[in-house]
């Protein structure tokens, strides 16, 4: 394969991840790049243990068509499961699962390190919610096309048993419902910047020492919402915030 085919595929993988990132790799392309802080970022690293992580692989063959995170980002999230397998406690929440697929990623790889944890997944099943000024490429209701019956389903065709559903926004409405939970990582996919902050802020003081928040949005010019949110928590003092290159941005709780 040329380097410019790899290259292509490259920009396709991380363009596809978002529903309208090609508005916003139009963007990038119309005004240059001069006034942003945003680039197609290609790393020079080699190291990518996905590609004979076979467990990993077999999982991944099974989730791929029900997530719009790429394997990058998916296999962070495999290895944060497996790294927050070391606190002693807390269940696993995320919010914004659309068909599942990075859900039940997270579900099976905490199964396989043994962990007897709920893992929680909370969405609208009814799209992103809590759009505002700070989300230029959002409307509201984008992602809708989906179901609780769905993820349901494809939780019970991998097996996993301590995967629970819950319906509706989160923290107002489904919030109440793992009042009493805490938790050792937490991944927030949901889009837009009010979202983010309302569930990092309702997670934050449930999280165990050492645990993990996990925003999926961080680094797209599509969510940039999300950016500014993240931005503005990293000035907490009782955390360390982590910008990885694939998007992510990790937050652990000192
Ligand atoms: C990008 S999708 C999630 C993608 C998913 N993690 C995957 O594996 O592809 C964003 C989801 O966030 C949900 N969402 C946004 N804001 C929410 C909120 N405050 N409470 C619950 N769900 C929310 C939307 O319904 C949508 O399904």
């Amino acid at each position: 394969m040329s380097v410019l085919t790899q290259g292509a595929q490259y920009v396709f993988r991380y363009a596809r991840s978002k529903f309208d990132s090609f508005q916003a790799f139009g963007e990038l392309g119309e005004k240059g790049t001069s006034h942003l802080p945003h680039s197609v970022v290609t790393p020079l690293a080699t190291y990518s243990p996905w590609k004979t992580d076979a467990e990993f692989q077999r999982v991944f063959n099974l989730v791929r068509g029900s997530t719009l995170v790429d394997i990058f980002r998916c296999y962070e999230l495999w290895s944060l499961v497996a790294e927050a397998s070391k606190l002693p406690s807390g269940d696993i929440l995320e919010v914004g699962v659309w068909r599942g697929g990075t859900g039940c990623l997270m579900a099976s790889q905490a199964k396989r390190s043994g962990l007897g944890c709920a893992v929680h997944l909370c969405d609208t099943f009814e799209g992103v919610v809590k759009v505002g000024g700070k989300d230029r490429h959002y409307h509201g209701g984008e992602h809708a096309d989906t179901s609780k019956a769905r993820v349901e389903a494809l939780a019970g065709e991998m097996g996993l048993e301590h995967v629970t559903l819950h319906q509706g926004i989160f923290p107002e409405q489904t919030g109440p419902e793992l009042e009493s939970c805490t938790f050792r990582l937490c991944h927030i996919d949901v889009d837009v910047y009010q979202s983010c902050m309302d569930i990092f802020d309702w997670v934050w003081p449930r999280l165990v020492s050492g645990g993990i928040a996990v925003f999926d949005d961080y680094g797209f010019l599509s969510t940039g919402g999300v950016t500014r949110g993240v931005n503005e928590r990293r000035l907490k003092r009782d955390c360390l915030m982590l910008h990885n290159l694939n998007g992510h941005a990790v937050f652990v709780k000192t």
